[in-house]
């Protein structure tokens, strides 16, 4: 496997960690470039569960090296949580796990001023993750950021935190929100810093050292292609560049060392948090819910479901170049008699191939649907494309013709095993 670029072509949670894990099997690096522990992915290794936030979830398999790049936004207080947790579950991270000198640090005033931000937007608040990912890319943008490398040096790190928690202690109070205590962020920090140190690296010369070695690099997309910065349903989307380019600029691995990239997506559409989705509906979204299904990995919130969505998938095949589609969770679908296709939207007496970019007309849109029938059969235990009823090969093809990429994976279960390649 070259090097691989892999995105979620819909809203997040496409079943990208299961896919990852996956993939690994053939990769030697697994890097992280955007997102911070907003993210989370999901793999099943036999019975046991992980949920990894900040970590590459590469790390599951031993003999890999994971990347946090520099593109990623890191609460250390969660990264030291997360290492300890894996370590309890007796995976190795030790060696194995490098964090980018040049990543952006995560502060409790970010994860207080989204709150805040959250509250005063009312019912037009975005649903964040309240991991303070909006406020601290904010602050990248800004210049006035702390990063990986002023993390680890203690005077450094002193002065310009004192700095920046008297200018967002005032914002805070401006809030109405209680101001942080300069000893306890400092000393918790410090704490995490230390703890931290001995994996910070420069994860960009590391990355092209690695390249140099011919060591096949795998590049984990956090989020979704609806949630980028640029290309989703602003304002109702993430801080970052959840797109195929964010891989590049959040590991410095430029475009012409990139050679595929790899959309997942959902037989059907899932979304947490708000903003529109035009084919939501009431009866998938419950009866996944019922089944179990669709509960936020990070914060525990009910998903919201609809039907698959090609014309979002097609934008998304466009926007991040996806060459190949893994389709997951297609026995999500299996009790289903009739299923349908968004294959186009109308807006008063427009219709829509593609996202229009006002969300007020997005919110407008009614979702023109394309009828399949359904397979009405179990699938989580095929072994083989072959296998596969009839009914349910004839759906993924559709699917993936509408969306405009190779179909070369699907899963029909969230274990490694359950997973079909074309
Ligand atoms: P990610 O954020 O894209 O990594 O996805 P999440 O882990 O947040 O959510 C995907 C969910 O779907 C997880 O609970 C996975 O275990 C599960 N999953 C992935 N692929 C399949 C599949 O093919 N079938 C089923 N039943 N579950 C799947
Ligand atoms: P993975 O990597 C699904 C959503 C939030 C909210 C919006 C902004 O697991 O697919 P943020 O906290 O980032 O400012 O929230 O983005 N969101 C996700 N939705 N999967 C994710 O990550 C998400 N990360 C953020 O719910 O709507
Ligand atoms: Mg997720």
């Amino acid at each position: 496997m070259p090097n691989t670029i892999l995105v979620g072509a819909q809203w997040g949670d496409e079943g990208k960690g299961k896919i990852i894990d996956v993939l690994t099997e053939t990769a030697d690096v697994v890097v992280r470039t955007q997102g911070g522990n907003n993210a989370g992915h999901t793999v099943y290794i036999g019975p046991k569960k992980y949920v990894l936030h900040l970590i590459p979830s590469g790390i599951l398999r031993p003999g890999k090296m994971c990347l946090i790049g520099n593109g990623v936004v890191v609460d250390p207080i969660s990264l030291v949580g997360e290492i300890e947790g894996l370590l309890k579950l007796g995976v190795k991270v030790n060696g194995n796990l490098l964090l980018s000198e040049t990543a952006h640090v995560v502060f409790p005033y970010h994860r207080l001023l989204d709150e805040q931000r959250e509250i005063r937007k009312g019912k037009n608040k975005i649903g964040t993750t309240k991991r303070g990912i909006g406020p601290a890319y904010g602050d990248k943008a800004a210049r006035t950021g702390v990063r990986v490398v002023d993390l680890i040096n203690p005077a450094r790190f002193e002065l310009l935190l004192k700095a920046r928690l008297k200018e967002n202690n005032e914002i805070l109070k401006a809030f109405g929100a209680t101001p942080l205590s300069f000893k306890k962020v400092h000393e918790e920090y410090r704490r995490a810093g230390d703890y931290l140190a001995s994996f910070v690296a420069n994860t960009v010369v590391w990355l092209h050292e690695a390249a140099r070695r011919k060591e096949k690099i795998l590049f984990e997309g956090a989020q979704g292609t609806f949630l980028d910065i640029d290309h989703g349903t602003y304002p109702f989307v993430t801080s970052s560049n959840t797109t195929s380019g964010g891989a590049c600029t959040g590991s410095g691995v430029p475009p012409n060392r990139m050679d595929t990239v790899v959309g997942v997506m959902k037989a059907y559409t899932t979304r947490v948090g708000e903003g529109p989705l035009p084919s939501e509906n009431v009866e998938i979204s419950d009866m996944l819910h019922g089944l179990g299904r669709e509960f936020g990995a990070t914060t525990g919130r009910a998903r919201r479901c609809g039907w698959f969505d090609a014309v979002a998938t097609r934008h998304a095949t466009m926007v991040n170049g996806i060459d190949e589609l893994a389709v997951t969770n297609i026995d999500g679908l299996d009790t289903l008699e009739t299923i349908k296709v968004c294959t186009g939207y109308r807006c008063g007496s427009k219709m829509y191939d593609y996202i229009p970019n006002d969300i007020e007309t997005f919110s407008k849109c009614q979702p023109v649907y394309t009828d399949f029938p359904g397979w009405m059969t179990p699938t989580h235990e095929i072994k083989s494309w072959k296998q596969m009823p009839p009914k349910a090969k004839s759906y993924l093809k559709a699917i993936a013709e509408l969306t405009g990429a190779k179909l070369s994976i699907v899963s029909v279960g969230p274990a490694r095993e359950q997973t079909l390649f074309l």
